[in-house]
Parts: C-alpha cells; sequence; structure tokens
C-alpha cells in the first residue's frame, strides 16, 4: 500500500472522499494500521494503473468497509462489487458475518451503490464518536 499511497489519494480525491490526510489516512498512520492482522487493502489495477481501492478492517466482531473508489473512467464495470466481494469474502474466512460501512448523507450514488451490494439502510442509528482531535 505505501508503494501506492500517492495513487490511492489521488482516486480518494477523485472521488471527494472525505480522507483524513492528517490523521488516519497520512502515510505514517496507514502504514500502522496495515501491520494489524485486522486490516485489509486491496486495489484494482488495469495495466500496472491503480483504478480501484478499498480498505477493510474488522474488530473482531464487526467488519468495515472503508475509502472505497473507482476512478470515474471505469466507473459501473463491476470493480467496486469485485473489491467489496473480496473484502467480504476475507471477512467470512475470519468468521465475520457482518459488515457494515459507514456514508455521508449526501452521497446519493454510495447508498444506491450498497443498496444494489445487499446492504441495509439502518435511519435508527446514528454515528457518534469521541477523537483526540478534529483531524483524525
Ligand atoms: C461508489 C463507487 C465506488 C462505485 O464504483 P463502481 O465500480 O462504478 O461500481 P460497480 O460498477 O461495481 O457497481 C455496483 C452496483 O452499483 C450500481 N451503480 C454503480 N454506480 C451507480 C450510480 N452512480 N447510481 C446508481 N447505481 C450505481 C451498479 O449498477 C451495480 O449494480 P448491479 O451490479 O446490481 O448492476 C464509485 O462510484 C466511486 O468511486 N464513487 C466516488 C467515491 C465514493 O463515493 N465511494 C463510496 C464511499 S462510501
Amino acid at each position: 500500500m505505501l508503494k501506492d499511497y500517492d495513487s490511492v489519494i489521488s482516486l480518494w480525491k477523485q472521488g471527494d472522499i472525505p480522507y483524513r490526510p492528517q490523521g488516519r489516512d497520512s502515510k505514517e498512520d496507514i502504514r500502522r494500521q496495515l501491520r494489524q492482522a485486522t486490516s485489509l487493502y486491496y486495489v484494482a489495477e488495469n495495466d500496472g494503473v491503480i483504478i480501484g481501492v478499498i480498505l477493510g478492517t474488522h474488530d473482531g466482531r464487526k467488519g468495515w468497509i472503508n475509502r472505497l473508489a473507482v476512478t470515474p473512467a471505469y466507473h459501473r464495470k463491476g470493480i467496486a462489487r469485485r473489491l467489496v466481494e473480496e473484502v467480504e469474502h476475507h471477512l467470512a474466512a475470519r468468521g465475520i458475518d457482518i459488515v457494515a460501512c459507514l456514508i455521508e448523507n449526501w452521497n446519493a450514488t454510495s447508498m444506491q451503490v450498497f443498496d444494489r451490494f445487499g446492504y441495509t439502510k439502518h435511519d435508527e442509528i446514528l454515528y457518534y464518536s469521541k477523537r483526540k482531535n478534529k483531524r483524525i
């Protein structure tokens, strides 16, 4: 991943993903995360160029899909589906049968895509978090 770091950041920028370059998406922090057995990282490539990315994580109880993005020229070719299925497959192999993702409320495309993947939207849940600072 670290050799792919700049390509991945550029995908996240193109996809308007609100990534955290000073926090959990900094190179240093990604390096730390990828040392953990709880992190999964996959890219899709075409001719050696990265055109899709996904980060999977789990906490032993539930799996999470994070930072999914596909370069616009390759949208609607099933690349996100392949990446999500790959993460789901590896999580299932670890006994994790619940997979979740957080979607910004403005991201209608992502909501439609996850609907197509068979994910259920939970209107009754609000996301709360506690952070050491606003950058992370
Ligand atoms: C969301 C995103 C990753 C989807 O990537 P993709 O490779 O185009 O998706 P796929 O081709 O695998 O399509 C998956 C399913 O969603 C549907 N879909 C894809 N884009 C869609 C859109 N814009 N509107 C409605 N449905 C859509 C596809 O038809 C497909 O359904 P099907 O297999 O039942 O026909 C891509 O649009 C993207 O990078 N967006 C910007 C970043 C982003 O919002 N990421 C999600 C953060 S939570």
